[in-house]
C-alpha cells in the first residue's frame, strides 16, 4: 500500500476563522474539535493547522514567542492533546504549521537579544549587523520586506544611541533567526520532537526557501525582489538557497526516527517546479506546497504545461506532487476564476472589480474535480468546499494583515480570504460562534452568506458541498483503480481548450472552451461537477469522471 502522504487530500484549517469554541469571536481549538465529524464526513485525510503557539499575533500566528505553548486565544496544551486523539479517532491526521525562518519580536531570545551588546551570543541568534554610511543610519542591505518597507530595523543601544540593525524578511516583529547557528538548529530540532512525542503527524514548514542567508549580504541590486508570491530567481541572496537544504536533512532524521510517516510539507515559493524538486529528494522532505495552479490561469493550456512540468520533474525524485488552488495568502479561487482573467496576478490587479460569482463558483467546483483526478495529494483551504469567494470590501477599519501598513506592498491584504466560516442560520455569526458569544466575529461575514453556510449546503444536493462529499468518497473508492497516487497520467486527444487523461481505470475531462464537449462512447460518468445529460455531454466549465460502461 502507498504512504499515506503520497495521495493525502489535507484540509487547511485557519484556526481563528474556523469555529470559535468559547465566544471570543476568534476560532480555537474546542472549536475545531466540536466540528471534527463534519471534516470526517467531508472525506478528507488530514489536517493542516495554521500555527497556534504563542504569539502576539501581528502576522496571525506567524510571530511565535513560544513554541511548546498554546495562544490562549486557541486553548491549553491539554486542549492540543485532546485535539490530537480526537482527530486520530476520526481517522484524521494532524500537520502542524513550524515557523523557523523568524520568531516573535517578543520570543524571549529577541528580548535577550537586544538587551545585549554588539557582537554577543545572544545576538548571534539573529542577524544582527551594522548600518552603512558615515554614521551607520543606512540600512545593511537594500533588502525589501516582504510586507513592504526595507527588511532591517535599526535598534537602540543602551546608552540610548542608535545601535545596529536587524534582519526581518517579514514585519519588524518577525525577525530572522541566524540558521548557521547551532543552537537555532538543536533548538528546531528538539521542538519537532516536542510535538512528534504528542503525536502529531508532521509539519508544514513556513517560508522553507528562506533559512539561509548569503554570508556576503550582497545588494539586490538591480534584481528584482519580488514579493513573496512571485518566483524567485537563482543565486538569490536570502532564498532557496543551497545550504537551506542540508537543515532538511537533519530534520528528516528526526522525524524517520518516529513510529508511523511523519511527514514534512514545504511552503517553497521558488522559481519552478525543477526549483522545487530539490527539497524532494529522498533524504529531505516528503512533499511540498504547490503554488503552480494556484497561481495559473482557468485555460487548458496553461493548467496543462503546469501539471506536466509538475510531473516530470517530481517523478525524477521519486516525490508526489500536491494540487492547490488556493490558501490562506491568496485571492480566494472561487472569485479569481469569475472574472474573464483569472490568473492570481489578474485577480490581485482587478480586486475589488465585478465578479460573477456563479461563474467562479462552477469553475472552482470543476477545478476541484480535475485536481483530485491529478496523480499526488490535493488540498482544500477551508470555506472552499462551500464555494465561499473572497471578501474584498472589508472596511479597512477591520484589516488585521500587517501589509496593510505599507503602501509599497505587492497584493492586497489577506483578511478577504480569512473570514470565518458560516455554519449555519440566516444571519452573522451563522453558527461561528456559540449563541453566548461576548463578541463578533473577529471579521465581519457578508450578511448574504446565509445559502453558504454548511448547514444549508448539506441540505443542497447541488451545492459545492455535495460535490466536495461525492467527490472525496468516490476518489477514496477509486484509489487503487485511478484515483490517487500511483497510475501514471496519460493525456487524451481532445478538441481545443478541453483537457482530458487517462489515469487506470478513470477518464477525466474538463471543459474549459465556450461549447459543450461531447463525452466518448461506451462510458458513464462516476461523477461531474455539472449536469450531464445522459452521460453525453459536458457543459462548458465543467468536469467529469468516467469509466468503461
Ligand atoms: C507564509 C505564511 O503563509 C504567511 O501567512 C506568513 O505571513 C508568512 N509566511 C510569514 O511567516
Amino acid at each position: 500500500m502507498s504512504s499515506w502522504w503520497r495521495d493525502a487530500v489535507i484540509y487547511q484549517v485557519y484556526i481563528r476563522s474556523f469555529a470559535d469554541g468559547n465566544g471570543d469571536g476568534v476560532g480555537d481549538v474546542a472549536g475545531l474539535r466540536s466540528r471534527l465529524p463534519y471534516l470526517a464526513a467531508l472525506g478528507v485525510d488530514a489536517l493542516w493547522l495554521n500555527p497556534w503557539y504563542a504569539s502576539p499575533q501581528v502576522d496571525a500566528g506567524y510571530d511565535v514567542s513560544d513554541y511548546r505553548r498554546l495562544d490562549p486565544l486557541f486553548g491549553t496544551l491539554e486542549d492540543a492533546k485532546g485535539l490530537i486523539a480526537d482527530a486520530h479517532e476520526h481517522g484524521l491526521r494532524l500537520i502542524l504549521d513550524i515557523v523557523p525562518n523568524h520568531t516573535s519580536d517578543q520570543h524571549p531570545w529577541f528580548q535577550e537579544a537586544l538587551a545585549a551588546s554588539q557582537g554577543s551570543d545572544a545576538r548571534a541568534r539573529y542577524h544582527f549587523r551594522p548600518g552603512r554610511g558615515a554614521d551607520g543610519s543606512q540600512p545593511p542591505t537594500d533588502w525589501p520586506s516582504i510586507f513592504g518597507g526595507p527588511a532591517w530595523t535599526r535598534t537602540v543601544d543602551a546608552d540610548g544611541e542608535p545601535g545596529d540593525w536587524y534582519l526581518h524578511l517579514f514585519a519588524p516583529e518577525q525577525p530572522d533567526l541566524d540558521w548557521t547557528n547551532p543552537e537555532v538548529r538543536r533548538e528546531f530540532e528538539d521542538i519537532l520532537r516536542f510535538w512528534l512525542d504528542l503525536g502529531v503527524d508532521g509539519f508544514r514548514i513556513d517560508v522553507a526557501h528562506g533559512l539561509t542567508k548569503d554570508p556576503g549580504f550582497p545588494d539586490l541590486a538591480s534584481r528584482a525582489a519580488g514579493g513573496m508570491l512571485d518566483g524567485v530567481a537563482r543565486d538569490h541572496p536570502y532564498f532557496d538557497r543551497d545550504e537551506t537544504l542540508a537543515i532538511y536533512e537533519d530534520w528528516r532524521r528526526v522525524a524517520d526516527s518516529y513510529e508511523g510517516e511523519r511527514v514534512f510539507v514545504a511552503e517553497a515559493w521558488v522559481a519552478d517546479a525543477a526549483r522545487v524538486a530539490r527539497y524532494l529528494t529522498p533524504s529531505r522532505l516528503h512533499t511540498a506546497f504547490n503554488f503552480g495552479l494556484l497561481s495559473c490561469p482557468w485555460e487548458a493550456s496553461a493548467l496543462r504545461s503546469e501539471i506536466d512540468a509538475t510531473l516530470g520533474v517530481l517523478a525524477a525524485v521519486g516525490a508526489p506532487p500536491t494540487w492547490v488552488l488556493s490558501n490562506h495568502d491568496v485571492i480566494r479561487h472561487a472569485t479569481r476564476y469569475g472574472r474573464s482573467q483569472t490568473s492570481l496576478s489578474d485577480a490581485r490587479r482587478l480586486y475589488g472589480t465585478p465578479v460573477d460569482h456563479a461563474l467562479g463558483e462552477r469553475r472552482a467546483r470543476a477545478a476541484a474535480q480535475l485536481i483530485n483526478a491529478l496523480p499526488g495529494g490535493t488540498y482544500v483551504y477551508q470555506g472552499e468546499e462551500l464555494g465561499l469567494p473572497e471578501v474584498e470590501d472589508l472596511p479597512p477599519s477591520v484589516w488585521q494583515d500587517p501589509n496593510r501598513r505599507y503602501t509599497d506592498h505587492d497584493g492586497p491584504v489577506r483578511d478577504g480570504c480569512r473570514v470565518p466560516l458560516p455554519w449555519s442560520g440566516a444571519t452573522p455569526p451563522f453558527g461561528f460562534s456559540p449563541e453566548q458569544a461576548t463578541a463578533d466575529p473577529w471579521l465581519p461575514q457578508p450578511p448574504d452568506w446565509k445559502d453558504h453556510t454548511a448547514a444549508a449546503e448539506e441540505q443542497n444536493p447541488r451545492s459545492t458541498l455535495s460535490h466536495y462529499q461525492a467527490l472525496l468518497r468516490i476518489r477514496r473508492e477509486w484509489r487503487d483503480r485511478g484515483l490517487g497516487d500511483g497510475a501514471p497520467l496519460e493525456w487524451i486527444t481532445t478538441p481545443p481548450d478541453v483537457l482530458a487523461f487517462r489515469r487506470g481505470e478513470v477518464v477525466c475531462y474538463a471543459n474549459l472552451s465556450t461549447a459543450p464537449v461531447a463525452l466518448p462512447a461506451g462510458y458513464r460518468v462516476l461523477l461531474a461537477s455539472e449536469v450531464v445529460d445522459d452521460d453525453r455531454v459536458l457543459p462548458v466549465d465543467a468536469a467529469a469522471w468516467l469509466v468503461a460502461e
